[in-house]
């Protein structure tokens, strides 16, 4: 019997340098996301690795998260991108990435999510809405970088979302299995 790729097992992990140029190629394919220069990619898969994730599929990279944890802020986790390549989508990927990066020990003190979502993307709210339902936890928008004043008009403009405060990752993921970032997790 022929396996679909749909239905082949998919693997989670920290990105590693190795993983730069994969990233890269992933965000290109996946509008509307911005691009950012493979440099960029290479630092969030290594000084960025452990608050960012990488999804393998027959060893094809098909889906990242890059985050990072807001300079002065420790207890917010910014989620910076988030793709899952076309034929990887709908089967709650994004969600799971999601919820792996805030099972880690490094996110153990995290007790707010932010991120920012132009009003068009609806799937990109989508997802932030279901994590906040699934964390238990407000969703607060706010405008953060605008149109016309922070992105010369050439740019929709962002809106903050802010999930939290939610209680430790221990209590509200308790559906996830204890994960130990040392080792992959297939899902
Ligand atoms: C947005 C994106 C990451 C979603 O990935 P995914 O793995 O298909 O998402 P999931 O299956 O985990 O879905 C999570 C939630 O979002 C919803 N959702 C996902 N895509 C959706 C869409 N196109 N329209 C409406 N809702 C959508 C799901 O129904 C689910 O909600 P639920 O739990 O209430 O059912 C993916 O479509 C993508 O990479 N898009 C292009 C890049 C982008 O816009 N990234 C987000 C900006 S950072």
């Amino acid at each position: 019997m022929k396996l679909n790729m749909r239905d082949m097992p998919v693997t989670l992990r920290s990105p590693t340098a190795q993983d730069g140029a994969s990233l890269h190629r992933l965000i290109r394919a996946c509008p509307p996301l911005d691009e950012n220069s493979l440099y960029c990619n290479l630092l969030q898969c290594t000084q960025f690795a452990a608050t960012s994730v990488v999804a393998e599929r027959a060893g094809e990279l098909v889906a990242a998260v890059t985050g990072h944890l807001v300079p002065g802020r420790e207890d917010t986790l910014f989620i910076w991108q988030v793709a899952v390549h076309e034929s990887a989508r709908g089967q709650g990927l994004a969600h799971r990435m999601l919820k792996h990066i805030l099972a880690r020990p490094d996110c153990a003190a995290v007790r707010f999510v932010e991120t920012t979502v132009t009003a068009s993307n609806r799937a990109s709210w989508a997802l932030f809405e279901a994590l906040a339902r699934g964390l238990d936890a407000a969703l607060e928008r706010t405008a953060l970088f605008e149109q016309t004043t922070h992105f010369a008009g050439e740019h929709e403009t962002e809106i903050l979302a802010r999930i939290g405060p939610f209680a430790a990752p221990g209590q509200q993921l308790r559906a996830m299995p204890p994960t130990d970032q040392s080792m992959e997790t297939t899902v």
